[in-house]
Protein backbone atom coordinates (compact mmCIF):
# COMPACT_ATOMS: atom_id res chain seq x y z
CA UNK A 1 0.00 0.00 0.00
CA UNK A 2 1.37 3.58 -1.11
CA UNK A 3 2.02 5.77 1.67
CA UNK A 4 -0.86 8.33 0.46
CA UNK A 5 -3.20 5.26 0.42
CA UNK A 6 -2.01 3.99 4.22
CA UNK A 7 -2.92 7.73 5.11
CA UNK A 8 -6.25 7.94 3.53
CA UNK A 9 -7.18 4.56 5.26
CA UNK A 10 -6.28 5.82 8.42
CA UNK A 11 -7.74 8.64 8.06
CA UNK A 12 -10.94 6.62 7.17
CA UNK A 13 -10.76 4.79 10.14
CA UNK A 14 -10.21 7.48 12.49
CA UNK A 15 -13.79 8.74 11.26
CA UNK A 16 -15.57 6.32 11.30
CA UNK A 17 -14.35 4.61 14.83
CA UNK A 18 -16.03 7.63 16.56
CA UNK A 19 -19.61 6.29 14.86
CA UNK A 20 -19.11 3.12 15.84
CA UNK A 21 -17.89 3.22 19.64
CA UNK A 22 -20.66 6.09 20.20
CA UNK A 23 -24.14 5.08 18.99
CA UNK A 24 -25.28 5.84 15.07
CA UNK A 25 -25.91 9.36 16.52
CA UNK A 26 -24.33 11.56 18.92
CA UNK A 27 -27.11 12.93 20.72
CA UNK A 28 -28.62 9.10 21.05
CA UNK A 29 -28.24 8.28 24.99
CA UNK A 30 -30.84 5.40 24.77
CA UNK A 31 -28.40 2.88 23.61
CA UNK A 32 -26.22 3.94 26.79
CA UNK A 33 -29.12 4.79 29.29
CA UNK A 34 -29.58 1.05 29.14
CA UNK A 35 -26.31 -0.69 30.54
CA UNK A 36 -26.56 1.68 33.68
CA UNK A 37 -29.27 -0.55 35.33
CA UNK A 38 -28.38 -0.71 39.12
CA UNK A 39 -25.93 2.27 39.62
CA UNK A 40 -26.41 3.93 42.89
CA UNK A 41 -24.44 6.78 44.14
CA UNK A 42 -20.96 5.93 45.04
CA UNK A 43 -20.39 4.40 41.90
CA UNK A 44 -17.77 5.31 39.07
CA UNK A 45 -18.28 4.09 35.30
CA UNK A 46 -17.75 5.97 31.89
CA UNK A 47 -21.40 5.06 31.27
CA UNK A 48 -23.20 7.34 33.92
CA UNK A 49 -21.36 10.63 31.63
CA UNK A 50 -24.31 9.52 29.69
CA UNK A 51 -26.92 9.94 32.35
CA UNK A 52 -25.13 12.84 33.32
CA UNK A 53 -26.07 14.13 29.80
CA UNK A 54 -29.43 12.70 30.04
CA UNK A 55 -29.93 14.54 33.43
CA UNK A 56 -29.13 17.61 31.89
CA UNK A 57 -30.49 17.56 28.61
CA UNK A 58 -33.73 17.79 30.49
CA UNK A 59 -33.05 20.42 32.91
CA UNK A 60 -32.30 18.08 36.10
CA UNK A 61 -28.24 19.01 36.22
CA UNK A 62 -26.37 22.31 35.66
CA UNK A 63 -24.19 22.79 32.75
CA UNK A 64 -21.21 23.75 35.06
CA UNK A 65 -21.68 19.98 36.47
CA UNK A 66 -20.74 18.59 33.34
CA UNK A 67 -17.89 20.88 32.21
CA UNK A 68 -16.12 22.26 35.18
CA UNK A 69 -14.87 18.75 36.10
CA UNK A 70 -12.34 16.23 35.81
CA UNK A 71 -13.07 13.22 33.70
CA UNK A 72 -12.73 10.83 36.95
CA UNK A 73 -15.42 13.38 38.43
CA UNK A 74 -17.60 12.93 35.10
CA UNK A 75 -17.82 9.12 36.14
CA UNK A 76 -18.91 9.82 39.18
CA UNK A 77 -22.51 8.91 40.31
CA UNK A 78 -22.15 11.40 43.05
CA UNK A 79 -24.38 13.22 45.44
CA UNK A 80 -25.44 16.00 42.81
CA UNK A 81 -26.03 13.29 40.83
CA UNK A 82 -27.96 11.34 42.92
CA UNK A 83 -30.14 14.33 43.83
CA UNK A 84 -31.36 15.17 40.06
CA UNK A 85 -32.02 11.31 39.66
CA UNK A 86 -34.17 11.34 42.92
CA UNK A 87 -36.07 14.79 41.03
CA UNK A 88 -36.41 12.76 37.89
CA UNK A 89 -38.32 9.55 39.45
CA UNK A 90 -40.72 12.08 41.77
CA UNK A 91 -41.63 14.40 38.51
CA UNK A 92 -42.11 10.98 36.58
CA UNK A 93 -44.34 9.10 39.88
CA UNK A 94 -41.59 6.59 40.50
CA UNK A 95 -39.94 5.85 43.90
CA UNK A 96 -37.78 8.64 44.77
CA UNK A 97 -34.59 6.29 45.95
CA UNK A 98 -31.94 7.48 43.60
CA UNK A 99 -31.04 4.23 42.57
CA UNK A 100 -31.44 3.73 38.41
CA UNK A 101 -33.80 0.84 39.19
CA UNK A 102 -35.07 -1.15 36.09
CA UNK A 103 -38.74 1.44 35.99
CA UNK A 104 -35.95 4.73 35.93
CA UNK A 105 -34.23 3.29 33.10
CA UNK A 106 -37.28 1.65 31.42
CA UNK A 107 -38.96 5.42 32.02
CA UNK A 108 -35.68 7.15 30.21
CA UNK A 109 -35.91 5.15 27.79
CA UNK A 110 -39.33 5.61 26.21
CA UNK A 111 -39.67 8.61 23.01
CA UNK A 112 -40.48 12.00 24.77
CA UNK A 113 -40.55 15.94 24.02
CA UNK A 114 -37.68 17.61 23.85
CA UNK A 115 -38.64 20.42 26.14
CA UNK A 116 -36.79 20.09 29.66
CA UNK A 117 -38.90 19.16 32.69
CA UNK A 118 -37.18 21.77 34.59
CA UNK A 119 -36.26 25.14 33.07
CA UNK A 120 -34.60 27.36 34.94
CA UNK A 121 -33.54 25.92 37.93
CA UNK A 122 -37.32 25.57 38.53
CA UNK A 123 -39.42 22.02 37.89
CA UNK A 124 -43.33 22.96 37.76
CA UNK A 125 -43.64 18.94 37.14
CA UNK A 126 -44.82 18.06 41.02
CA UNK A 127 -44.64 14.07 40.82
CA UNK A 128 -47.22 12.12 42.65
CA UNK A 129 -49.25 12.45 39.56
CA UNK A 130 -49.89 16.16 40.46
CA UNK A 131 -49.97 18.40 37.97
CA UNK A 132 -47.22 21.30 37.60
CA UNK A 133 -47.47 23.91 40.02
CA UNK A 134 -47.86 26.64 38.37
CA UNK A 135 -48.21 28.70 42.39
CA UNK A 136 -44.77 28.00 42.91
CA UNK A 137 -43.89 29.55 39.37
CA UNK A 138 -45.89 32.41 40.03
CA UNK A 139 -43.95 32.62 43.98
CA UNK A 140 -40.92 32.69 41.96
CA UNK A 141 -41.82 35.86 40.08
CA UNK A 142 -41.40 34.01 37.00
CA UNK A 143 -43.26 35.86 34.34
CA UNK A 144 -45.51 33.70 32.82
CA UNK A 145 -45.26 33.05 29.06
CA UNK A 146 -48.99 33.23 27.53
CA UNK A 147 -50.19 35.20 24.21
CA UNK A 148 -51.00 38.51 25.06
CA UNK A 149 -55.26 39.13 25.10
CA UNK A 150 -55.07 40.52 21.57
CA UNK A 151 -53.79 37.24 20.28
CA UNK A 152 -56.15 34.85 20.59
CA UNK A 153 -57.32 33.84 17.05
CA UNK A 154 -54.17 32.48 15.88
CA UNK A 155 -52.89 30.96 12.46
CA UNK A 156 -50.79 28.27 11.43
CA UNK A 157 -48.89 27.03 8.70
CA UNK A 158 -46.54 24.08 7.92
CA UNK A 159 -43.67 24.71 6.52
CA UNK A 160 -43.50 24.90 2.41
CA UNK A 161 -42.09 21.68 0.90
CA UNK A 162 -43.29 19.41 4.10
CA UNK A 163 -45.58 16.46 3.55
CA UNK A 164 -49.28 17.63 2.90
CA UNK A 165 -50.93 14.58 4.81
CA UNK A 166 -49.82 15.95 8.15
CA UNK A 167 -51.97 19.09 7.92
CA UNK A 168 -55.45 17.11 7.73
CA UNK A 169 -54.47 14.90 11.32
CA UNK A 170 -52.63 18.40 13.05
CA UNK A 171 -55.42 20.49 11.88
CA UNK A 172 -58.28 17.78 13.79
CA UNK A 173 -55.93 16.19 16.48
CA UNK A 174 -53.89 18.39 17.69
CA UNK A 175 -54.78 22.01 17.19
CA UNK A 176 -58.66 22.18 17.34
CA UNK A 177 -59.01 19.96 20.78
CA UNK A 178 -57.56 23.41 22.37
CA UNK A 179 -59.74 25.82 21.16
CA UNK A 180 -62.25 23.28 22.12
CA UNK A 181 -60.64 23.52 25.68
CA UNK A 182 -60.33 27.32 25.77
CA UNK A 183 -64.01 27.21 25.60
CA UNK A 184 -63.48 28.98 22.28
CA UNK A 185 -61.60 31.56 24.04
CA UNK A 186 -58.50 30.42 21.29
CA UNK A 187 -59.13 29.88 17.94
CA UNK A 188 -57.21 28.66 15.40
CA UNK A 189 -56.99 29.25 11.72
CA UNK A 190 -54.58 26.99 8.85
CA UNK A 191 -53.32 29.75 6.35
CA UNK A 192 -51.64 27.46 3.89
CA UNK A 193 -47.87 27.03 3.32
CA UNK A 194 -47.62 30.30 1.46
CA UNK A 195 -48.40 32.43 4.03
CA UNK A 196 -45.80 30.34 6.18
CA UNK A 197 -43.81 33.89 6.97
CA UNK A 198 -46.82 35.09 8.43
CA UNK A 199 -48.26 32.70 10.39
CA UNK A 200 -48.54 32.90 14.37
CA UNK A 201 -47.57 28.72 14.84
CA UNK A 202 -45.20 27.58 12.67
CA UNK A 203 -45.18 23.82 12.00
CA UNK A 204 -41.84 22.57 10.70
CA UNK A 205 -39.76 19.04 10.47
CA UNK A 206 -35.92 18.82 11.60
CA UNK A 207 -33.53 16.74 12.31
CA UNK A 208 -33.26 16.62 16.32
CA UNK A 209 -31.82 12.96 17.38
CA UNK A 210 -32.57 10.77 14.93
CA UNK A 211 -34.59 7.94 15.21
CA UNK A 212 -34.18 7.90 18.88
CA UNK A 213 -35.46 9.56 21.82
CA UNK A 214 -36.44 12.93 21.09
CA UNK A 215 -40.14 13.19 19.23
CA UNK A 216 -40.84 17.18 18.78
CA UNK A 217 -40.53 20.06 20.74
CA UNK A 218 -42.23 23.00 21.36
CA UNK A 219 -41.80 27.04 22.25
CA UNK A 220 -43.52 28.64 24.81
CA UNK A 221 -45.53 31.85 23.89
CA UNK A 222 -45.38 33.99 21.96
CA UNK A 223 -42.91 32.10 19.77
CA UNK A 224 -45.12 29.90 17.80
CA UNK A 225 -43.04 26.80 16.76
CA UNK A 226 -43.22 23.57 16.92
CA UNK A 227 -40.73 20.96 15.42
CA UNK A 228 -40.92 17.20 14.87
CA UNK A 229 -38.03 14.76 14.50
CA UNK A 230 -38.02 13.98 10.52
CA UNK A 231 -35.93 11.15 11.52
CA UNK A 232 -38.74 9.66 13.52
CA UNK A 233 -41.62 7.72 11.93
CA UNK A 234 -44.79 10.18 11.24
CA UNK A 235 -46.50 7.61 8.71
CA UNK A 236 -50.08 7.49 9.18
CA UNK A 237 -51.21 4.61 12.00
CA UNK A 238 -47.42 4.84 13.55
CA UNK A 239 -47.78 5.37 16.99
CA UNK A 240 -47.25 7.60 18.75
CA UNK A 241 -48.98 9.53 16.12
CA UNK A 242 -48.43 13.04 14.54
CA UNK A 243 -51.83 14.09 15.99
CA UNK A 244 -50.83 12.88 19.66
CA UNK A 245 -47.36 14.05 19.60
CA UNK A 246 -48.70 17.83 18.47
CA UNK A 247 -51.74 17.83 20.46
CA UNK A 248 -49.00 17.86 23.30
CA UNK A 249 -46.14 20.20 21.34
CA UNK A 250 -49.76 22.56 21.17
CA UNK A 251 -49.75 22.69 24.85
CA UNK A 252 -46.08 24.23 25.01
CA UNK A 253 -46.78 26.29 22.42
CA UNK A 254 -49.66 27.70 24.46
CA UNK A 255 -47.73 28.19 27.50
CA UNK A 256 -48.30 25.02 29.67
CA UNK A 257 -45.05 23.07 30.82
CA UNK A 258 -44.91 19.09 31.80
CA UNK A 259 -47.18 17.57 33.90
CA UNK A 260 -46.53 14.49 36.13
CA UNK A 261 -50.08 13.32 35.61
CA UNK A 262 -50.04 10.66 33.45
CA UNK A 263 -53.57 11.60 32.19
CA UNK A 264 -52.39 14.82 30.88
CA UNK A 265 -51.36 15.40 27.96
CA UNK A 266 -48.39 17.37 29.02
CA UNK A 267 -46.66 14.40 30.45
CA UNK A 268 -43.62 14.44 28.68
CA UNK A 269 -43.76 10.71 27.32
CA UNK A 270 -46.65 8.65 26.12
CA UNK A 271 -48.19 9.01 29.31
CA UNK A 272 -51.97 7.52 29.81
CA UNK A 273 -53.75 9.32 27.38
CA UNK A 274 -54.44 10.38 23.84
CA UNK A 275 -56.30 13.49 24.75
CA UNK A 276 -56.79 16.62 26.64
CA UNK A 277 -57.21 15.84 30.45
CA UNK A 278 -58.98 17.27 33.24
CA UNK A 279 -55.90 18.93 34.99
CA UNK A 280 -54.98 20.36 31.39
CA UNK A 281 -58.02 22.41 31.08
CA UNK A 282 -58.00 23.93 34.33
CA UNK A 283 -54.39 24.72 34.28
CA UNK A 284 -54.72 26.31 31.12
CA UNK A 285 -58.07 28.50 32.30
CA UNK A 286 -55.97 29.36 35.21
CA UNK A 287 -53.03 30.49 32.96
CA UNK A 288 -55.55 32.93 30.49
CA UNK A 289 -57.75 33.50 33.31
CA UNK A 290 -60.88 32.67 31.80
C1 LIG B 1 -30.77 4.99 19.19
O1 LIG B 1 -30.66 4.00 20.18
C2 LIG B 1 -31.73 3.05 20.20
C3 LIG B 1 -31.51 2.10 21.37
O2 LIG B 1 -30.28 1.47 21.31
C4 LIG B 1 -31.79 2.31 18.85
O3 LIG B 1 -32.89 1.43 18.84
C5 LIG B 1 -31.94 3.34 17.74
O4 LIG B 1 -31.89 2.68 16.49
C6 LIG B 1 -30.81 4.37 17.82
N1 LIG B 1 -31.01 5.39 16.81
C7 LIG B 1 -30.00 5.86 16.08
C8 LIG B 1 -30.35 6.91 15.08
O5 LIG B 1 -28.87 5.49 16.23
C1 LIG C 1 -64.01 31.86 27.20
O1 LIG C 1 -63.97 31.14 28.41
C2 LIG C 1 -65.02 31.42 29.32
C3 LIG C 1 -64.77 30.56 30.58
O2 LIG C 1 -64.51 29.25 30.30
C4 LIG C 1 -66.36 31.13 28.69
O3 LIG C 1 -67.42 31.51 29.58
C5 LIG C 1 -66.48 31.92 27.39
O4 LIG C 1 -67.68 31.59 26.75
C6 LIG C 1 -65.30 31.51 26.49
N1 LIG C 1 -65.38 31.97 25.13
C7 LIG C 1 -65.24 33.20 24.68
C8 LIG C 1 -65.29 33.38 23.20
O5 LIG C 1 -65.05 34.14 25.39
C1 LIG D 1 -39.92 33.26 4.19
O1 LIG D 1 -38.73 33.43 4.96
C2 LIG D 1 -37.63 32.76 4.44
C3 LIG D 1 -36.48 32.84 5.43
O2 LIG D 1 -36.41 34.10 6.03
C4 LIG D 1 -37.29 33.33 3.07
O3 LIG D 1 -36.20 32.66 2.52
C5 LIG D 1 -38.50 33.17 2.15
O4 LIG D 1 -38.26 33.77 0.91
C6 LIG D 1 -39.75 33.77 2.78
N1 LIG D 1 -40.89 33.40 1.96
C7 LIG D 1 -41.81 34.26 1.57
C8 LIG D 1 -42.94 33.71 0.75
O5 LIG D 1 -41.77 35.44 1.88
Amino acid sequence: MAASNAAIFLALICLLLPAYSSSAHPNNLSSHIRHLQGLKKGDKTEGIQSLKKYLHQYGYLHDNHLNTQQVEDRYHFDETTEKAAKTYQLNFNLKPTGVLDHETISMMMKPRCGVPDIINGATKMNGAGKYYNLAYALNKEEAPRVWPASRRALTWAVKPGTRKDVIDPLAKESIEPWSVASGKNFTFKYIGEENYNASDIKISFMKIDGNGKVLAWGAPPTEGMMAFDEDDTWEPGHVPGIGKVGLHEMGHVLGLPHSSDPYSIMFPNQGKTNTIGKSDVTELKKLYGF
